[in-house]
């Protein structure tokens, strides 16, 4: 199952670490030819998997190669064994910063850490290369830590071998959503972090989103920048505001929309899920209530250009997109989500991640690609059959972690199941079917 090390990867080689999956028949244009379903995607639904992933350096592991189907995923192994980190991989194929929002340096594999020698020594960047099955055929995605970069904390993307700007391009190829642990918080935290969640979701519907959002968020820095300082040249700051409006309105509505059509398709949840209700607060998602987005862009506009004293007091602008939250209601106890227990907080985003697989699988005919950690062991087993029955259904490539493989004996023949173990430097990963 897994190979060490991947026979196409130079260690010590930043473009080849990146480009293990790009081999000379994707050059010759694999990517147009399409994926064959297999027998477990649903029939007429091309699937979106990961079919192939090379981590070099990535936290514990020094080479690995993962390769599985388009089924599900569960990934066992005792506490500290490395399925968190595989998840964290398969995370960086969609833009932003991994499921753990890790500063890129910290990845870096540090033996360390794994009980290995504690000379100092200079890491070298990780990179992750991946084989990805989509509706319009094979995909190599190669992203890694810039070592050669002024702060060493930027990420590299090559997408068919070509480099590419940014991360916002990764949202056109993999459609990806996770749920963690720490995401049992999401409720109680700032909206920060409820925003993201959303905006990965709204990834799915529009690709662009992406861009439109580091758009609106480099405008904003800069903008804020120049406020700070002071004594910046109206005109400039105007264009700034100008971007910031467009781009803001077009973010405000693309979550509005998305938001209203899970809160519909979540109405009728898998069995035993209870049903979440969902709504935007701000100010910019209030005027969309009433006003036309043309309207909403000059209104918003206008207070930038209002607010700039206010603002550069603030740090940061008083109105926009970047202070929306995403509300979350528990329909049946007519309670807000931060008022529910854990473990009800917890169902209620595993009803939101179904309602977006559900629309994903019969708006594009594939469901998105899963990272769901730890999240079998909080369930009941009514829950948890419902939850696998449902991810197989919507054929979607969800990635399962637990420590007992008892958990997932209901996935049968359905999913792929592999284990993760302890080891000092390489984990070895093995069918263990
Ligand atoms: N940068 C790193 N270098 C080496 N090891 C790391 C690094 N970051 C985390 N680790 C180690 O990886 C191990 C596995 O972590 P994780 O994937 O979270 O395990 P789990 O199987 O419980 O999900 C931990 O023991 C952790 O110390
Ligand atoms: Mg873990």
């Amino acid at each position: 199952m897994i190979q060490y090390p991947p026979e196409s990867t130079q260690p010590g080689d930043p473009v080849s670490r990146l480009d293990s999956a790009y081999t000379p028949d994707s050059a010759a244009g694999l990517s147009s030819i399409p994926f064959e379903a297999t027998g477990s995607v649903r029939a007429g639904g091309a699937p979106v998997a990961v079919l192939r992933l090379d981590l070099t350096d990535f936290r514990s592991y020094e080479t690995a190669r993962l390769e599985v189907d388009a089924r599900p995923v569960v990934l066992t192994g005792p506490n500290g064994a490395g399925k968190t980190n595989l998840l964290e991989a398969v995370s960086f194929l969609a833009p932003g910063r991994g499921l753990r929002r890790a500063r890129l340096g910290e990845i870096d594999r540090r033996p360390a850490l794994m009980g290995g020698e504690a000379t100092p020594e200079i890491a070298r960047p990780w990179a992750v290369a991946a084989r990805l099955a989509t509706p319009n055929g094979l995909v190599a995605i190669g992203t890694g830590r810039d070592g050669t970069s002024a702060t060493g904390d930027r990420r590299l993307v090559r997408i068919d071998g070509q480099a590419v700007k940014g991360q916002a391009a990764l949202a056109g190829y993999l459609n990806l959503v996770w749920l963690t642990p720490q995401m049992d918080r999401l409720f109680q935290e700032g909206a920060a972090p409820r925003r993201r969640f959303l905006d990965r979701l709204v990834f799915g519907y529009d690709p662009a989103h992406a861009t439109r959002l580091a758009g609106y968020e480099q405008a904003l820095r800069e903008r804020a920048k120049l406020l700070r300082a002071g004594g910046a040249d109206p005109q400039w700051l105007s264009v700034l505001e100008e971007t910031l409006a467009r781009e803001g309105v077009a973010v405000a509505a693309a979550r509005r929309e998305v938001a209203d059509r899970l809160d519909r398709a979540a109405s009728r949840p898998a069995g035993g899920f209870p049903s979440p209700r969902l709504s935007l607060d701000g100010g910019i998602d209030a005027w969309l209530e009433t006003m036309p987005a043309l309207a909403v862009e000059d209104r918003l506009r206008a207070e930038y250009g209002a607010n700039r004293r206010l603002d550069a007091e603030i740090g940061g602008a008083s109105v926009g997109p970047h202070r929306t939250d995403l509300k979350v209601h528990h329909a049946a106890k007519g309670a807000a989500a931060v008022d529910c227990s854990t473990g009800e907080q917890k169902a209620l985003l595993i009803s939101i991640v179904l309602a977006h697989a559900r629309l994903q699988a019969g708006a594009k005919g594939a469901a998105p690609v899963l990272l769901l950690d730890e999240v079998a062991a909080h369930l009941d087993r009514t829950r948890r059959r419902a939850l696998f029955d449902e991810i197989v259904a919507l054929g979607s490539q969800a990635w399962l972690t637990g420590t007992d493989p008892e958990l997932f004996a209901e996935l049968g023949g359905r999913a792929d199941f592999l284990t993760v173990a302890e080891g000092a430097a390489l984990h070895a990963v093995s069918h263990a079917r």
